[in-house]
């Protein structure tokens, strides 16, 4: 599947862009005046005219990306338009300045405006079978109702609102009235931990709490709001907690503070108007793992991160108002801020919205919603994939999936086998595969085929090119170009509409962490490879980030939650490779004088990171060591316990370790797998699952 057959030593979209423009110009001259074989100018030929709206696309976003953006964000609904489409200060960058707009009137008042009034917005299925519909004017009347409940709570423009809510419609419509009124959302996934809730919360100083009395998980009720609880009496900032009733069990209650939304849903308005916000001002903070052990408060603004996702989600999905939308994902992640919530209710479409497990009460349960629903588009994770991959095509057969149209896959690479099971068994060869390339901090897709501008040709395992706007390069350490083939850092030199603005209440770290290793571009902390066609290859992350079944979550984070254990003193994190998961979290332990190494010290250690971070954090290996690698100045020899955990071989390792000699490296690692060995053959509780 080569597009491109000529050789290009650097290869960038815009250039290939150009090309393809010159060679356009030149066939068309030649062959007009001279009648000389077009064939010899477009040795690819054929080939090459599938792509010509994407790059004549690609090539004006980069020319003259103010006047690109502008004609995309026209096609929201702005209460002022703009006086200027970008200042970018590197690395401050604020998209449409001078101009007002407001999401919530965006994915909702403008639908009920037109005839999209009883058109389905949310088909809402709870774990245990009961289901919601909700057209756009129910969503009308729900957001407005919260947002008057949030008003009359005190909450303003600029608030902090946290939500730590289970899938269920109350999840998307106070994200959209928080929007309303200009507060700002933090949605806590509804499986961290009491500790990890308190975190994010202290961080934002939030005012109030938006939780249920629980949500169903696999048949179990998950006591949100006693966690909830739990958290709150860490902080202070916190005046009310507004609980939604999803179970009907008995909750603990704390009065003055605690009020059930359904109490105060009678007396709200009807009618509250959207604040015409700036389009700087922020939409939500979304918390995020990185190379230290605090997780980043991701902030993004209105109008910039409003225009790149609804024009994304046209150009990577062809969403259209008819279209049914599911995105598997979990709002509490960014891919469910854009994917389920503000890019496909910005256009009208209808999505899914489903609250518990895959495989519950079956293995058929996604396909039965599939089927009931007529999903047309279905963007889901390569983990789940590979799960049903596991289970055969059996159930699959039962059901009818012939209202796909197109699927999508996000949140790690995508191996070429899931991506061929995807295509053949879901997509029963109909439907092309967009593998979407992004970050909480890209706030949207940045690299996707983009059947919505034109069909390109599809390599299983390669996200393809970068969106119109998207200036994606691989580099070397230094900085320098790489080469078709070559892997190395993947960053992106220009800003876009819907980066991330900041890091909430750390700016320093906003900088250190994305704009300083080059300056002048955004550092994505990916390994990628471009190949000959110009296409992007995302191999992983290249910091001490894992993707665990595609969750974010940093070793330093787990490192810090570790080693509040008692019976720990150092403790170092790594990953295998998984066959389902991607990566699994592998731990290595040394133990306090005292304490040794047992299946019951194992299983508290697993309990432990539960519960300071949450099920996300379950570790596959526990490996008690006597000592850590570690170089002459004292720094864990990282890449030795990778190796170890899984099960490389150490000639791999040389050179690898910047301070430390080949020996000592090889020393280290033969001295740490006999012990991890011996202590494997002690401790006979393998793979706990989350
Ligand atoms: C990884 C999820 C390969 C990548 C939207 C990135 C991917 C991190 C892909 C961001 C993909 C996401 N192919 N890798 N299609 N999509 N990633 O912030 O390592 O949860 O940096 O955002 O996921 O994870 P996050």
């Amino acid at each position: 599947m080569c597009i491109y057959s000529e050789s290009i030593s650097v290869l960038t979209t815009y250039e290939i862009a150009n090309r393809i423009k010159l060679k356009m110009k030149k066939k068309r001259g030649v062959s007009n005046s001279k009648g000389i074989d077009s064939a010899s100018y477009l040795p690819t030929g054929v080939r090459l005219w599938p792509l010509k709206r994407y790059l004549e696309m690609y090539r004006s976003s980069l020319d003259d990306p103010e006047g690109f953006w502008s004609e995309e964000a026209q096609k929201l609904d702005w209460y002022k338009t703009w006086e200027r489409v970008l200042d970018w200060e590197p690395p401050y960058a604020r998209w449409f300045v001078g101009g007002r707009l407001n999401a919530s009137f965006l994915c909702v008042d403008r639908h009920v405006k037109m005839w999209r009034r009883s058109k389905v917005a949310v088909y809402w299925e709870g774990e245990t079978g009961e289901t919601r519909v909700l057209s756009y004017s129910t969503l009308f009347r729900d957001v407005n109702r919260f947002a008057s409940v949030l008003k009359k709570l005190g909450v303003g423009k600029g608030d902090r609102v946290a939500i730590y809510l289970p899938m269920i419609p109350e999840l998307p419509t106070s994200m959209l009235a928080c929007a309303r009124i200009g507060a700002v959302h933090t949605v806590i996934f509804s499986g961290f931990s009491a500790q990890a809730i308190a975190d994010r919360v202290n961080d934002i100083q939030a005012k109030v709490v938006v939780t249920a009395d629980g949500g169903y998980r696999r048949g179990k009720i998950i006591p949100l709001k006693q966690i909830a609880d739990e958290a709150v009496k860490l902080c202070p900032s916190v005046e009310k907690v507004i609980v939604v009733k999803r179970t009907g069990e008995a909750v603990p209650w704390t009065e003055g503070r605690d009020i059930w939304l359904s109490s105060m849903l009678d007396d709200a308005e009807l009618f509250v108007t959207p604040e015409p916000l700036e389009s700087t001002h922020p939409l939500y903070i979304l918390y995020t793992s990185g190379t230290t052990g605090k997780p980043k408060g991701i902030v993004h603004s209105t109008g910039g991160y409003l225009v790149f996702n609804h024009s994304a989600y046209q150009w990577v999905f062809n969403i259209k108002e008819e279209s049914v939308f599911w995105c598997t994902a979990d709002v509490g992640w960014v891919t469910g801020h854009s994917s389920i919530v503000y890019a496909p209710l910005s256009h009208g479409a209808a999505i899914i919205l489903y609250e518990g497990a895959p495989d519950y009460p079956t293995i058929g349960r996604w396909w039965d919603i599939i089927e009931k629903y007529g999903v047309t588009i279905f963007y889901t994770s390569p983990t789940a994939i590979r799960m049903f991959m596991r289970s055969g095509e059996e159930w699959l057969q039962k059901h009818d999936l012939s209202s796909l149209e197109l699927l999508g896959s996000v949140g790690e690479p995508i191996n070429p086998e899931a991506w061929q099971w995807f295509y053949k068994y879901i997509g029963k060869e109909r439907c092309p595969i967009v593998d979407t390339w992004w970050q909480t901090e890209t706030g949207g897709i940045m690299i996707s085929p983009t059947p919505g501008i034109e069909p390109i040709p599809l390599k299983p395992g390669s996200a393809t090119l970068p969106l119109p706007g998207v200036d994606a390069t691989v580099v070397d350490a230094d900085g320098k170009e790489l080469p078709p083939g070559k892997t190395g850092l993947l960053i992106i030199n220009k800003p876009w509409p819907g980066m991330l603005v900041n890091i909430y209440g750390d700016p320093e770290r906003y900088h250190e962490a994305y704009w300083s290793r080059f300056p002048g571009s955004y550092y994505t902390g990916d390994f990628a490879m471009r190949d000959e066609d110009g296409y992007f290859w995302v191999l992983g992350r290249a910091d001490e980030v894992l993707k665990v079944a595609g969750h974010r979550i940093g070793t330093a984070e787990l490192e810090d939650a570790a080693i509040s254990h008692p019976a720990i003193t150092e403790v170092a994190v790594t990953s295998k490779p998984d066959e389902i998961k991607g990566e699994a979290i592998v731990l290595f332990v040394t133990l306090k004088k005292g304490s040794s190494p047992s299946a019951t010290l194992r299983k508290e250690i697993i309990q432990h990171l539960r519960q300071v971070i949450g099920p996300i954090a379950t570790p596959d290996e526990i490996y008690f060591v006597e000592s850590m690698p570690k170089t002459r100045s004292g720094k864990i020899m990282r890449r030795v316990l990778k190796a170890v955990a899984s099960g490389q071989s150490p000639g791999d390792l040389t050179t690898l370790e910047d301070e430390a000699s080949v020996d000592e490296v090889k020393r280290a690692y033969a001295s740490l797998k006999r012990v991890s060995k011996e202590a494997e053959a002690d401790v006979e509780v393998r793979n706990p699952r989350s």
